[in-house]
């Protein structure tokens, strides 16, 4: 735990704060969309944001796969995960061409066929990530085409494909059966699968949408402990599908909880619940949420593990937009009228803090500092993110009524869940 105040149950918005803040919030996140737009036409082709430090991207290659590559000491072959951002930045110029900026989406347009590739890659789970931000955003918003968007088809066939064949689990890391990597399974991957629920409502291909409901009930079932907090990577002998240990690879710990987990936790299960109306998904979203609560900040800056309690802890803005964005989902898709507004006013009291976190200032890249991407390998420990970017624009953008929850889902919740839910704006 951090020892800066927690805010238990109840969440305020910033004491400051009035109707507007999240309207000025929105506005401060175009303007600092509108800067990322204008350097990323001085950018090499083909390399996209993944992380800040000291105030610069480091950039990566959007075809840079998942690979074993050798450590500094060239003694002991490391994990490298690629480039599992890229779409990030596309949906940072999707969101800036809902303010009427042509100049972003054509920007974005132009790059797509740079990333289509990907839409076969066999080495990662992350195709959600990939493609649902940079294809699937712009179709629902009616800036591609079907045929257009015909890559983000593409690559949720092949997560399906990383189903496991004995649980049902999707495998996360390395390619498809790797030896190596095929029994891991991360709580992140609950965020990869609305790449799934889209490409199941909208072409209609129900094996997706089995595949990305076992993988759900599975993890609903195992990523847990008894007070709320996920684990964030689990093995599974992936012959006979048995839970072998359960751990972490970015977190502090195995007993502890890394607040982004968690964060991918609440709005991958909140997703899940829209997608399926199952209450499984439900009660697995309320878990993840009422643990993430009850330990956040009062100053909504979750610690990147929710175990350091050391003061300097380093802060992660990324996991406090992801969970605010799964807030307003569950705000807007709860039947319970009261519930769900107790989700929706959080998830606004949230946005609300994180208007601080937006950068203004030129001289320096990113949107949404005070991020980490992983501490324990001592990248990009304060700064900006790519995914931490996306997130919060979109959960701005729902919040500002710029997009629908629909439009958002990628599906309708109604006629998922076959009955009336109570909907925010
Ligand atoms: N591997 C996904 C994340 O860093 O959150």
């Amino acid at each position: 735990m951090s020892d800066r105040e927690t805010v238990g149950a109840g969440f305020a918005a910033p004491a400051d704060s009035n109707g507007s803040a999240l309207g000025a919030a929105w506005e401060a996140y175009l303007s600092a969309a509108r800067r990322e737009r204008d350097s990323a036409r001085e950018r090499e082709p083909g390399l996209y944001p993944h992380y800040t430090e000291n105030g610069r991207w480091h950039l990566l290659a959007v075809d840079a796969l998942s690979s074993w590559g050798e450590t500094a000491s060239s003694e002991r072959l490391a994990y490298e995960h690629g480039n599992w951002t890229a779409g990030f930045w596309f949906g940072v110029m999707w969101l800036l061409a809902l303010d009427g900026d042509d100049d972003a989406a054509q920007l974005a347009s132009s790059q797509l066929a740079a990333l289509a590739p990907r839409s076969v890659d066999t080495t990662t789970h992350d195709l959600g990530f990939l493609f649902s931000p940079s294809f699937v955003l712009p179709f629902e918003t009616g800036r591609l085409t079907d045929a257009e968007a015909a890559p983000a088809l593409a690559a949720a066939r092949t997560l399906a494909r990383r189903r496991n064949a004995s649980s049902g689990y999707i495998q996360a890391f390395g390619p498809i059966g790797d030896h190596r990597f095929a029994g891991t399974s991360t709580i992140d991957t609950m965020l990869n699968l609305p790449l799934l629920w889209w490409a199941a409502a909208t072409y209609g291909e129900a094996e997706l949408f089995d595949v990305a409901r076992h993988h759900a009930r599975l993890s609903a079932r195992l990523f847990f402990r008894a007070d709320g907090s996920t684990y964030h990577l689990n093995h599974y002998d992936p012959l006979g599908g048995e839970l072998l240990d359960r751990g972490t690879f970015q977190g502090a710990g195995g007993s502890s909880c890394w607040s982004r987990g968690q964060a991918w936790a609440i709005t991958g299960f909140a997703w899940a619940y829209a997608a399926t109306g199952e209450m499984e998904m439900l009660e697995a979203a309320t878990r993840a949420a009422t643990y993430f609560w009850r330990h956040l900040p009062a100053d909504g800056i979750p610690p990147w593990d929710f175990s350091d309690s050391s003061p300097d802890a380093r802060c992660d803005a990324s996991a406090a937009a992801v969970a605010a964005l799964g807030a307003l989902i569950l705000g807007g898709t709860l039947p319970d009228e009261a519930a769900a507004a107790v989700h929706w006013s959080r998830g606004t009291a949230l946005l609300g803090h994180l208007a601080a976190c937006i950068n203004d200032d030129d001289e320096q890249s990113g949107i949404l500092l005070q991020s980490c991407y992983s501490k324990p390998h001592d990248l990009g420990v304060d700064g900006s993110t790519g995914f931490g970017d996306y997130f919060l624009g979109l959960a701005l953008a729902l919040a500002n009524g710029r997009l629908d929850l629909r439009t958002v889902l990628g599906f309708d919740p109604e006629a998922r869940r076959g009955r009336k839910g109570a909907s925010r704006p």
